[in-house]
């Protein structure tokens, strides 16, 4: 999975048939995309439209909470690859341990589309260390996406990633635009000629199995965000980022929220 995705939340139409279209042609093979984001339409015809081949591109979808039950999941991710275009995805998450969910039953459907080939790997999406716990001892999953940036600690569930061998993507990478802001990201910026949004990604993707899938609705920033690979931040910088953490978390919706956030 490349470690820098496009996020695709509230892209949609046009505007997201483009996006996907330029991000694909400045390099993006990862692309971000769920069954709420109504645009998995628009991010297939990108895809069809575009000369890069399907297999060297990490498609993503999640699936959401009304269709949990075993019998919505498999044909709500039959629509979801129509939709795409594509016979399998990449990576197939459960967007929120809520709704229909049931870690039995669910985990058992969601296993099936990776046996039917639907989905070529699992992951699991704003689950606790022991909803991740319970999920990886019924079947492999290969990502947890949550939400992670220098303002939230993920120190645990990164962690357990890391003994499980599973990768970490973090959402909301630049705190839904709080990070460009931060003083000590621009000034760590500054010495290596970058934006603060450059450095909070650099810090993110030069973690051990950290990915990240920043959204960018203008040309001009996922350019931007692309362009985290050609330095490096000092460990010095890596723990002044760390010590940012401010238990800023933004994505906590009522009626999705495991109960253990709080
Ligand atoms: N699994 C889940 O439950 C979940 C939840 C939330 C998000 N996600 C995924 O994570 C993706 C990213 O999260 P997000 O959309 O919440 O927020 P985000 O990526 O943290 O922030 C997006 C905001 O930052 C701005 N931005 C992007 N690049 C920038 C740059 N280089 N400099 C300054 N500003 C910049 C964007 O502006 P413009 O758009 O104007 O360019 C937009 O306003 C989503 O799109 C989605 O794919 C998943």
């Amino acid at each position: 999975m490349p470690a820098l995705g496009l996020g695709t939340w509230q892209v949609t139409g046009d505007g997201c048939r483009k996006a996907v279209s330029d991000a694909l042609e400045i390099g993006y093979r990862h692309i971000d995309t769920a069954q709420a984001y109504e645009n998995e339409a628009e991010v297939g015809e990108a895809l069809a439209e575009s000369d890069v081949a399907r297999e060297d591109i990490f498609l993503v979808t999640k699936v959401w909470p009304s269709n949990l039950d075993p019998e919505s999941l498999p044909r709500s991710v039959e629509r979801s690859l129509e939709k795409l275009g594509v016979d399998y995805v990449d990576l197939l998450y459960i967007h929120w341990p809520a709704g229909g969910f049931e870690m039995n039953a669910t985990m058992e459907a969601l296993l099936a589309q990776q046996d039917e080939g639907r989905a070529r790997r699992l992951g699991v999406s704003n689950f606790t260390p022991d909803l991740l716990e319970a999920a990886m001892e019924r079947a492999p999953l290969f990502a947890l996406q949550v939400e992670y940036h220098p303002f939230l600690s993920q120190h645990e569930l990164i962690g357990m990633c890391r003994s499980h061998d599973l990768l970490f993507t973090s959402y909301s990478p630049l705190a839904r635009g709080d990070v460009p802001a931060d003083e000590t990201l621009q000034a760590i910026g500054e010495a290596h000629g970058k934006t603060a949004a450059q450095v909070a990604l650099r810090w993110q993707v030069q973690q051990d199995r950290v990915a990240a899938v920043p959204k960018a609705s203008s040309a001009e920033h996922r350019r931007a965000n692309f362009e985290i690979f050609d330095f490096e931040l000092s460990e010095e910088e890596m723990s002044a980022i760390f010590d940012l953490a401010r238990g800023e978390r933004i994505i906590a919706p009522d009626a999705l929220a495991p109960p253990a956030w709080g």
